[in-house]
């Protein structure tokens, strides 16, 4: 067969190792031929490719990025854009299309499976907010990054007697701060599934301070709503799927705390730093598994399915329904930080 590929949306570490292993397994196991589409979408609708082989793939997998780089391109916004894109396949003779991305890249997949094309999807996002997925790829290699970061703050706060807010990724789910705020032993963790009770976090900052502890870390997810309501962005623009820039959550918490509670605060915010990178060893093996299994699914004809991890299984479920919402941080999960809080 020959089989299309494309990396959309932000980049994930564990990206090219989802490519290496559906490259390897297609040529070595199925006597596939590969086109890369560069740039994800918009690769597809410019018919920008290149021949992904043996040689190009080898390796890859210790890498961060993407070979085939990537953008966030709706093809759906764009007039006549998934007809062009069925032009496009049809003329490179894809016989199936492996996309790997987030919700909005695999609303084009779905978009063009309607429309007749043979797909499938994997799934990527370091915010781990995927729909019938256990783990997205990507999300551990930010959380260890994002932990290994707290760990540092902490010192330095302690030394100074200073609270820091430290920020990270999570447009719409608090998974990553959920998961390196507990690891990071950060006193304060404010996901956007919770509203921020910017009393009840000071009075938390100040038991800490009463019980020996002279500063403070709080961990905030960017896409956690502000106490004054809405979210913190930089501007007003939004991307072509409707998304605004968020950025800013730790500086203007860590201004209203320093108000309320007299401590020295500053902020610090992650960024992109949680996306760059090698991948860590349980993301290039699950990106690995994901790739093998995206191949087998063309190879049997599943077309429409996205592979997801269940358990400790690899399995397959319909993109429609990964799509159909996001994966926010559950009760169970929440009842984690409220176990761990001191009552005040
Ligand atoms: O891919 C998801 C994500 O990492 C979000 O957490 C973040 O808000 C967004 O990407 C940032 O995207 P960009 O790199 O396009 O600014």
């Amino acid at each position: 067969m020959r089989v299309g590929l494309l990396t959309g949306g932000g980049d994930c570490p564990g990206l090219n190792a989802v490519i290496g292993a559906v490259v390897k397994k297609g040529i070595q196991q199925y006597g596939d031929e590969f086109v890369g589409f560069l740039e994800g979408w918009r690769g597809v609708l410019d018919n920008n490719t290149i021949p992904l082989t043996l040689d190009t793939v080898d390796g890859i997998i210790t890498k961060g990025g993407t070979i085939l780089r990537t953008s966030r391109t709706n093809v759906r916004k764009i007039e006549g854009g998934v007809e062009k894109c069925v032009a496009t396949l049809k003329a490179n003779k894809i016989d199936a299309l492996i996309a790997i991305g987030g919700d909005d890249t695999q609303s084009v997949t779905n978009a063009l499976i309607q429309a007749g094309v043979p797909g499938v999807g994997v799934p990527k996002t370091i915010d781990n907010d995927l729909n019938g997925t256990d783990v997205c790829f990507g999300f551990d290699t930010a959380v260890g990054i994002a932990t290994e970061a707290i760990d540092r703050l902490h010192t330095t706060a302690e030394a100074h007697n200073r609270v820091i807010v430290c920020e990270v990724m999570g447009r719409d789910a608090g998974w990553i701060a959920l998961t390196a705020g507990v690891a990071g032993n950060a006193h304060v963790v404010l996901v956007p599934e919770r509203p921020i009770d910017l009393d009840h976090v000071c009075k938390l900052l100040k038991y800490n301070h009463d019980h020996g502890k002279k500063y403070g870390i709080v961990v905030v997810a960017e896409g956690a709503k502000l106490p004054s309501g809405g979210q913190a962005t930089v501007g007003t623009k939004l991307d072509a799927f409707g998304h605004a820039q968020l950025s800013g959550i730790a500086a203007a918490l860590a201004s209203e705390i320093e108000k309320k509670t007299g401590y020295e605060t500053r902020s610090v915010n992650l960024g992109h730093t949680q996306r760059g990178g090698s991948p860590s060893a349980y993301d290039r093996m699950l990106a690995t598994r994901y790739g093998l299994a995206a191949i087998d699914l063309v190879h049997e004809g599943k077309f429409g399915q996205l592979v997801v991890l269940h358990g400790t299984k690899i399995e397959s479920i319909p993109i429609a329904e990964a799509i159909s919402k996001n994966r926010t941080v559950d009760a169970s999960f929440l009842k984690i930080l409220d176990a761990l809080e001191p009552k005040v």
